[in-house]
């Protein structure tokens, strides 16, 4: 499925991936600034923070507790659209996805 990044500035990263790819290895295995994954998918480290806006909030599901928390000690401004990137992964009914990133997770 293809996942379309879009970076702070507006800049567009679409990457194909293979299906049970998260989102967060999707950007940092082909490069795609702005996600770190600094945990390595364990959701303990906040540093894949993205922004999953309407429709595709939908097809995502919901945060996990665990999720949830760890997202109040992410650097990056929290909204309702906020997710770990390592919480999610891609299926074929989230091909075209829009994942947009923050400036950096620092
Ligand atoms: Fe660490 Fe997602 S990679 S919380």
């Amino acid at each position: 499925p293809r996942v379309n990044f879009i970076s702070y500035d507006g800049r567009e990263h679409p990457v194909d991936v293979p299906e049970g790819t998260t989102l967060m290895r999707a950007a940092t295995d082909n490069g795609v600034p702005g996600i770190d994954g600094d945990c390595g998918g364990q959701c303990a480290c906040a540093t894949c923070h993205v922004y999953i806006e309407p429709p595709w909030d939908t097809l995502t599901g919901t945060r996990t507790g665990s999720e949830n928390e760890m997202l109040n000690f992410s650097a990056c401004l929290r909204d309702d659209s906020s997710r770990l990137g390592c919480q999610i992964p891609i299926t074929a009914a989230l091909d075209g996805i829009v994942v947009k990133l923050p400036e950096g997770q620092h």
